[in-house]
């Protein structure tokens, strides 16, 4: 089997990929490969903005946004975490800038912020322009400016591979094992240290902001390696998806003075947050939806979704700052919004929860911290955690920005100073990933790949969703253990070697059985209601009980482990604003 030796190789070309690429290319020999071409990453696809206490429209302070990122948390966050990400924010924001990113400008030329959901000033006192922007195409700018600074930098590229497993000796990660989809070859890619940035895991609901690409993959391979995944019963919830296709209508949209109607006409959210109203907390705001829903306050023939009503803003505003939004809303629901409200619902939109990492991104093996050498994890698939229950928007954008620069110092330093030679590869390193393979080509009439994926589809949009219970929740235990044993059988019929896409979606699903029945466990055994966590029998935050993350394993019979790790409230112990209470917006 071909062999190719990088000092680093870092998985997921998306933003945390790149900012952690750019950190070490020029210092040591870094190769980035993805299963798409970088600059189709789903970073790509992230339109409101990224957020940093710059303070260009007003006075901020990066404790203000820490204070808020904790609090919209509901305060499951690791507070050093999220002062580590707010205290840099100004400087990444700045940094991009020299880069190239080609952020909107207030008219003195200073960067322009706008609102977005839970950020305030002065402790909640009201909501803040915090969130920096490029119109509604900011993390589309910000992909491209690192990608083309990636190029300038010679990090390698390897595009189109998808990678199936870690490469392991003496317990270290010193490699990963990819499938070539070109030419349907595996290769060994044999390194120093290895990344993981592949991004998040929408695609196992029915109705996502996710691309297709997001299956998972990285927290799959991840609890095949017997790493756990953290806080992964926290599921965001973006409030506003297109009706009944789930494409992201950005927050940025509220931020620029959008407001949430019901059938009635209603502006309800002045109901569920009397001061912050449209522009609380993403749980908040999607709960409400599904309140008026449940109400009967719906809109439409079936009752089901509430519109974004644009139509306060001019024409020119919305052409100017909200440019894709207009054209989502034409092109897909035929609705023009400066003349009429867009029908939305909420769409499956972010994973809080994932692998451990510490600040420098470097993984966790287990609730004491242990480190798995030579294995770092940045971006969506990490949990470090600085979202805890529920991110603020504009929140993510950032976290790729700061800990994908920070893995790279980190490893920057370790391959320095810490593993000067390259493990050698063990010779079983390729063998799990090819009797999956074997395994899948071997099959005669199994089972239907797309049946068991919608099956998956249709059970966590029922049942691990916005709203929870005990019942619906073992029930999708349940009926997930099944599935995951119908996506071992699943036959791929397709024996082409150049984009076998049947084989790659077969390797995918076997991840989104797994990571998902990791959800449905780690909600099930949250028997409080936090942040994006919300349980019908379980309906308030018990911080005696559950003021701490979970952390999942997956056994090798398909089963799934848990135990617990505390919080860090370092914060708390200097400042009264820090200390969990309950939230009111
Ligand atoms: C949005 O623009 O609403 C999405 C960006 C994010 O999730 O932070």
């Amino acid at each position: 089997m071909q062999v190719v030796y990088h000092d680093v190789i870092i998985v997921g070309a998306g933003l945390a990929g790149l900012r952690a690429a750019v950190e070490i290319a020029g210092k040591h020999d870094v190769a980035v490969l993805s299963k798409l071409h970088p600059l189709r990453s789903h970073s790509g696809a992230a339109q409101g903005g990224i957020s940093a206490a710059l303070g260009n429209a007003e006075e901020d302070s990066p404790e203000w946004h820490a204070y808020d990122t904790i609090k919209g948390s509901d305060y499951l966050a690791d507070q050093y975490a999220v002062q580590v990400m707010c205290n840099d924010a100004p400087r990444a924001i700045i940094e991009l800038e020299h880069l190239g990113v080609p952020f909107s400008r207030f008219s003195d030329g200073r960067i322009a912020q706008r609102p977005f959901g839970g950020h305030t000033r002065n402790f909640g006192e009201a909501p803040i322009r915090r969130t920096c922007y490029a119109a509604d195409r900011t993390g589309h700018v910000c992909l491209h400016t690192l990608y083309e600074q990636s190029l300038r930098k010679n990090v390698s590229f390897y595009d189109e591979f998808q990678v199936l497993d870690l490469c392991r000796a003496e317990g270290a990660v010193n490699g990963v094992v990819a499938l070539e989809l070109k030419t349907g070859k595996l290769l060994l890619f044999h390194a120093r240290a290895v990344v993981f940035a592949t991004g998040g895991y929408g695609k196992a609901w029915k109705t996502t902001s996710n691309a297709f690409a997001n299956t998972g993959d990285g927290l799959g391979i991840a609890l095949n390696n017997s790493i756990p995944l953290e806080d992964m019963e926290f599921v965001q919830f973006h409030p506003t998806g297109l009706y009944q296709l789930g494409i992201l209508i950005t927050e940025a949209a509220r931020g620029e003075g959008g407001v949430l109607r019901n059938s009635q006409g209603e502006r309800f959210m002045e109901r569920y947050a009397p001061s912050i109203k449209d522009l609380a907390p993403r749980d908040i705001v999607s709960r409400s939806i599904y309140e008026e829903i449940r109400q009967g306050r719906g809109a439409g023939a079936m009752k089901d979704h509430v519109f974004l009503d644009l139509t306060g803003l001019s024409r020119e505003k919305i052409a100017e700052k909200l440019p894709e939004i207009e054209s989502f809303a034409r092109i897909y629901l035929g609705v023009d919004p400066a003349k009429a409200p867009i029908p939305v619902q909420p769409t499956c939109h972010y994973a809080m929860g994932g692998i451990p990492t510490d600040v420098n991104g470097r993984v966790n093996a287990d609730a004491e911290g242990r480190e798995v050498s030579g294995f770092w994890a940045a971006g969506e698939v990490a949990c470090v955690s600085v979202h805890g229950a529920n991110r603020l928007g504009s929140n993510s954008l950032l976290d790729l920005i700061v800990f994908g620069r920070r893995a790279g110092k980190d490893i920057n330093r370790f391959l320095d100073r810490v593993c000067l030679t390259p493990l050698p590869l063990a010779t079983n390193s390729a063998d799990r990933a090819k009797e999956t393979i074997d395994g899948f080509q071997a099959k005669k009439d199994g089972e239907s790949l797309a049946s068991v994926r919608t099956g998956l589809q249709k059970v966590m949009m029922e049942k691990v969703s916005v709203f929870r219970d005990k019942q619906g929740l073992s029930d999708a235990v349940g009926e997930i253990s099944v599935l995951q044993k119908r996506a071992m059988s699943v036959s791929v019929s397709d024996r082409s070697e150049n984009f076998n896409t049947e084989l790659l979606e077969a390797i995918e699903l076997q991840h989104m059985v797994n990571y998902s029945k990791v959800v449905a466990v780690s909600a099930l055994q949250r028997r409080e209601t936090r942040g994006a966590h919300s349980r019908d029998d379980y309906p308030g935050r018990d911080d005696g009980n559950w003021l701490k993350h979970s952390l999942c394993f997956l056994e090798k019979d398909g089963a799934v482990t848990h135990t617990h790790k505390p919080v860090d409230l370092s914060l708390a112990e200097t400042r009264a604003e820090f200390v969990p209470k309950e939230r009111k917006y």
